[in-house]
């Protein structure tokens, strides 16, 4: 049997650190999706035939961290063909023993319906965009601009738009220290592990 745990959210509410936390305390794996679709963003050409031939490589580049990769993200995100070109992988890496931890932000809805539990964790875009700021540097108001720019672009495309799955727990992390906000997904995870 295997445990899945789908973290969704927006850019920036704190998705990454709650699902590190997760996978090291529960012994999981962890898949960061928004790599792949970093990945298939920077690396050019046709997005469709980039997410069909992504590797190992792709991933491990050292510039997909940065805003410009999260927009280029976003843009070939929109695409139907390249969501489902990463479909199958995630499925994958979902079903492994003895569970997994996917975030992103269509993994409750669309890649992993199923899974035994979902986290929705979000933040104002005020207190997102200076966490993004705190760690990348840059204009302030640029970066807000930006994250307000890609959560429009996420939240409102047709093809698995963000939103939280009808059964996730919503974890607001906007008045929440990383510490508060990781023993919240933990008690979620402990008490449907424990029934
Ligand atoms: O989580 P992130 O900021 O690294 O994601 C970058 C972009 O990739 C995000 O703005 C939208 C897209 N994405 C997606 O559409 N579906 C996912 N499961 C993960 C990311």
């Amino acid at each position: 049997m295997s445990f899945t745990v789908a973290i969704d959210g927006p850019a920036a509410a704190g998705k990454g650190t709650i699902s590190r936390a997760v996978a090291a305390e529960f012994g999981f794996a962890h898949l960061d999706t928004g790599l792949l679709y970093r990945a298939v963003g920077a690396k050019g050409g046709d997005p469709v035939q980039a997410a069909l031939t992504l590797t190992p490589q792709d991933l491990a580049r050292d510039d997909l961290r940065s805003m410009a990769a999260g927009q280029a993200a976003s843009r070939v995100a929109v695409i139907p063909e390249v969501r489902a070109a990463l479909t199958a992988f995630q499925r994958r890496f979902a079903a492994q023993e003895p569970g997994a931890v996917l975030d992103g932000r269509d993994i409750g809805t669309v890649i992993c319906p199923g899974a035994e539990v979902k986290l929705y964790v979000t933040a104002s875009a005020e207190v997102r965009a200076h966490r993004r700021w705190l760690e990348l540097g840059g204009d302030a108001a640029r970066v807000l601009a930006e994250v307000r720019e890609r959560d429009d672009r996420d939240m409102n495309r047709a093809e698995a738009p963000l939103r939280p799955a009808e059964d996730a727990v919503v974890i607001d992390t906007s008045e929440l220290d990383i510490d508060q906000a990781v023993a919240l997904a933990f008690e979620v995870i402990r008490q449907r592990l424990s029934n």
